[in-house]
């Protein structure tokens, strides 16, 4: 197969399917992780088409939009590569990536199967803490209606993905959530050196806030 042709088409349908989205999941999204993911991949030793394939369809129909259905994704990811006639093997590690990749509460176990998986996934939560990942939060608790901290709503810790998704939280509790875990869950070494910058921005930001709200 045409490495090339392949991503930059694959490039410009995610472009167009998520181009508009305002709820943390658009095109600048993906792309960020496209690009964490290649230096991973880099670092790593992965390999680099299954990886960006893999980061670049990664959110093409998250679950969160399509009624709580996981399957879409993999549904239209594995009909795209199909259209360009990608061979059997690459389409079925890149599924099985987009079918493992996503946070499903704190009790969840999410291994990933391969190093390309566990490259995508650390790629993705990296995109999920530090400045852009505080902005993600509240773009996304903004766009559920959710108040943005409430002190009489403690966080919880979600035993599984049904009552994960289930969770009515404020913005502030995903930070307990899941943010603050994230940078324990990075798989590679690469990816735990590039969190802990990020996570100390994450926790600054929560204490000022807190800070601020009691006037302090
Ligand atoms: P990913 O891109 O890893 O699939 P998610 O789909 O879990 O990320 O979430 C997209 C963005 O919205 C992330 O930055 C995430 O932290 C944030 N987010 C998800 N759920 C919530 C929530 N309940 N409250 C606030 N932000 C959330
Ligand atoms: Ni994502």
């Amino acid at each position: 197969m045409d490495n090339e042709f392949v991503i930059n088409q694959t490039i410009a349908f995610v472009k167009q399917r998520l181009g508009g989205d305002t709820t943390g999941h658009d095109w600048w999204h993906t792309r960020r992780v496209w690009l964490i993911a290649q230096k991973l991949a880099d670092e790593e030793g992965a390999d680099p088409v299954v990886t960006q394939l893999a980061a670049l369809l990664h959110d093409i129909a998250d679950w969160k939009f399509h009624a709580g259905d996981e399957t879409k994704g993999v549904a239209i990811a594995q009909q795209w590569l199909g259209s360009l006639a990608v061979p059997e093997d690459v389409i079925d590690q890149v599924c099985q990536i987009i079918r493992d990749v996503s946070f499903k509460g704190a009790g969840v176990e999410t291994g990933m199967a391969t190093l390309e998986g566990r490259v995508v996934q650390d790629a993705d939560r990296l995109d999920a803490i530090g400045a852009i990942g505080i902005a993600r939060a509240f773009a996304y608790g903004g766009h559920k209606g959710r108040e943005m901290h409430n002190p009489a709503m403690p966080p919880g810790y979600h035993e599984s993905f049904e009552q994960y998704k289930a969770s009515q939280g404020t913005t502030i509790n995903h930070f307990y959530e899941k943010l603050l875990l994230l940078k324990h869950r990075m798989n590679t070494d690469s990816a735990k050196a590039m969190a802990e910058e990020r996570h100390r921005y994450t926790e600054d930001f929560l204490k000022k806030f807190l800070q601020e709200w009691e006037a302090d």
